[in-house]
This record gives C-alpha cells, structure tokens and sequence, in this order.
C-alpha cells in the first residue's frame, strides 16, 4: 500500500508493511530527520540511538535536536565495518541500557547502515524480551533492503548472520539527503540490491532502472526517490506474504548464494552489493545455460550492473572452496544446493540444484582469468 501526505515541511510517501498487529509504515522523503515529532509521535521517553561516529558526525545534530527535550537520550557508537556485527558489540549496548536503567518502555533507534540495523535490532528483539524499535537508515542497502522486513542478526567466526531474530521495526525512517554522503562504491551496493528487485519481480522496474541508469548513477533525487520507494514496495509485498522466509522471501536471496562465497573469501576487498552482482550474473548464465533464460536478458542484466560500475566477473576461487562455501548457505537441505534462479527478468525460483558440474561451468564463464 503507498499513500503520500503533507507534513508541515515536505511531502512524505507512506509504504505500509502489512503484518496484522505488528505492521508498520516506511516513510520516505526528504530531510525527514526535522520532521521526526510528526512522523515518530509515540516515542517513549527513555530514548537509545545506537549509530557509528561516521553517521554520527553528519546527522545525530538534526536528529537530537528534534527529541523531546524531556527524553532520557543515550547515545552509543559502534566501531565501523562489518567486524562490529559481534556478539562482543551486542553485550557492549546491552551494558549502557542495563547501567541507564532502561526499562522495557523505551526505545532503539538503529542511525546507519545494515551493520547497525541489524545489530541494534537484535538488541531490541532481546532486551528486556523486547522493546521499541525505529530504523533510520542511512546507506542505500539499508534503505531498500536491510532496514525493511525484520531480520537482525550478528556474526559469529563460525559465520555470518548465525545469530539473529525475526523483529519488526514499529517504523522506518528514510530520509534520501542522506544519501549524498555515501562513498561511491558503498551507493553501488545499494543499486546492485535495486536491480535485485527488477530482476525477480517486476520486469518493468527492471525496464525503468535501464531507462534511468544515468540519472540513477549521478544520485538524481527524483529517480532515486522513486526507486527506493519502489523497491520498498516490492521488498513490504513479500515480507507480508512470508514474514519467516517459508518460500517466496526466499527469493531476495538471488545472486545471494554465489555472492556470500565470493565475500567470505575476499571479506577484505569485495563488498556484499558487489559479491552479490557477480552471483546475479552467475545465476543468469547458469539459466542460459539450462536453456531457459534468453541470452538478451543475460546481456540486459550484465549491461545494467555494469553502468552502475557493479562487477559482471567473479574472482578467482578453486572449485573446492566455492563447493565448501557454497554448502554452507543457510539455504541448503540435507546436503542439496538450492539456488534462486531467474527464468526472466521480472521472475525467478527457488531451485534445487544437484548438477554440480553446470553450476561449475557457470562460474567458469564467468570468472575474471577465462575471458
Ligand atoms: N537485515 C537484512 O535483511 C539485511 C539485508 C541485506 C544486508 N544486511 C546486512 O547489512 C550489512 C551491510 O549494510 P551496509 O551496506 O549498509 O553497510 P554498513 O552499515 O557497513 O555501511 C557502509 C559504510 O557506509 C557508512 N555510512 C552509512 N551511512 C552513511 C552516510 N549516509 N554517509 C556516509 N557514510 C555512511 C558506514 O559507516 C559504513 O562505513 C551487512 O552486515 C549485511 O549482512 C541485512
Ligand atoms: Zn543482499
């Protein structure tokens, strides 16, 4: 559902995630941090931001100023990157809520990317067996992916995201100016996720993106508005039709199995928008291959990825590691890869894969060294 409204400064659009009793509306617009006492005017009085001091340096002004004056404000800062998703982390914010005698009124809100999205959620879902939780996302990944649709979680060495919950936010805060102090390659990471969307789903989102992917590419505001609030759509239909991952929001995961092998080996130099981009075209040349994706779709994919300077290659791994790796997605069952696989642009599936060698070969066409 997608409604717009006036608030006393600029127009705001509405996308509800419809889930009975716990759902929640995404706002998107600009400058919303200022209209925060309009858009969040049930926040509690004991008040907890967790954010990094990246995001903090630009928008944790705009946003205190605009908390009652009244409000017990904690602020804590995790360190930045992806190591800060620990459980090390987590027991860091459960000590400062515990020692500021936080009860089970107030509130977490999550300022900055996936990482602190997802971790401080996780501190909601479990603190005092849960408490509020508000999303203010600042990273386009986190705007049309992380921040929607309730999974948190943090790493464990023995991998990523093995500690988590199902936990909804009460409300999602966009607000796209923020976008304009993201470093290049961490915006392309969101576009790769945006493609995602037209690829599985909605064939003519995919059209529009190629028909607007200079504008999108020079962060136009009016074209990436309307592409995040379009993938936020798409992202609160299938997370209301399957809140827990049972079939249909398996599919988000395209290029997802490939990608966390790539990531996993190259944590260092690939980010998860570019592990992910490679594995969207791996997944599209295994259909190729099959017989049941058309080589101009393959094409259309590669070509939009590269124009937001997202890789169509992946690097070079053994078949060994790549199998090792690859079996240990949270999606395989009794030992059989499933991967999701797209028979157009504008759908795909859930497939158990037990051909190995045509999984191989797809990843053969496409890693760096065999062109
Ligand atoms: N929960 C989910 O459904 C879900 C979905 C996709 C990804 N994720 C998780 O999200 C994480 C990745 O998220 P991410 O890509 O946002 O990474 P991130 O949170 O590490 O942010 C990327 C970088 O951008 C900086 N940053 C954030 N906002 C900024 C801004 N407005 N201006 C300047 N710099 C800014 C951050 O400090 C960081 O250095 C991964 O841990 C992944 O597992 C979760
Ligand atoms: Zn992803």
């Amino acid at each position: 559902m997608h409604s717009t409204q006036a608030t006393s400064q600029t127009t705001v659009s509405c996308i509800q995630v419809g889930l009975a009793e716990r759902s929640y509306p995404i706002y998107i617009g600009r400058q919303l941090y200022q209209q925060l006492p309009d858009l969040l005017p049930n926040l509690p009085r004991q008040i907890c931001i967790v954010t990094n001091a990246t995001v903090a340096a630009h928008y944790l002004g705009a946003i205190r100023a605009q908390l009652p004056a009244e409000a017990q404000l904690l602020v804590h800062e995790i360190a930045d990157g992806e190591h800060a998703k620990s459980l090390s982390t987590y027991g860091e914010v459960m000590d400062t809520l515990i020692h500021a005698n936080f009860n089970r009124d107030c509130a977490i809100l999550a300022l900055g990317g996936g990482v602190v999205g997802d971790l401080a959620g996780l501190v909601a879902a479990t603190y005092q067996r849960g408490v509020d939780f508000y999303q203010l996302p600042t990273t386009l990944l986190a705007q049309v992916d992380s921040s929607v649709g309730g999974k948190t979680a943090i790493n464990h060495p023995g991998g990523k995201n093995l500690i988590g919950a199902f936990y909804q936010p009460k409300a999602v805060v966009i607000s796209t100016d923020c976008l304009s102090t993201l470093e290049a390659r961490d915006f392309a990471c969101g576009l790769a996720e945006i493609v995602k969307y037209g690829i599985i789903y909605d064939g003519d989102f995919f059209t529009w993106l190629e028909d607007n992917h200079s504008q999108l590419a020079a962060r136009d505001e009016q074209a990436l508005a309307y592409a995040i609030r379009r993938s936020c759509e798409i992202k609160a239909e299938i997370v209301a039709q399957d809140e827990r991952e049972q079939g249909l929001r398996a599919l988000l995961n395209l290029g997802h199995t490939f990608g966390h092998a790539i990531e996993a080996e190259y944590y260092d130099s690939w980010r998860h928008g570019e592990a992910v981009a490679a594995g969207t075209v791996i997944a599209a040349h295994f259909m190729q291959q099959a017989g049941e994706l058309h080589s101009t779709d393959v094409e259309r994919i590669e070509r939009l990825l590269s124009s937001f300077e997202l890789p169509t290659l992946a690097p070079q791994l053994s078949e060994t590691l790549w199998q090792q790796r690859m079996q240990r997605d949270k999606k395989v069952q009794a030992g059989r890869l499933r991967l999701v696989l797209p028979t157009r642009i504008g759908a795909a599936e859930l497939r158990t894969v037990t051909d190995w060698p045509a999984v191989w070969a797809a990843i053969c066409r496409v890693t760096e060294s065999s062109q």
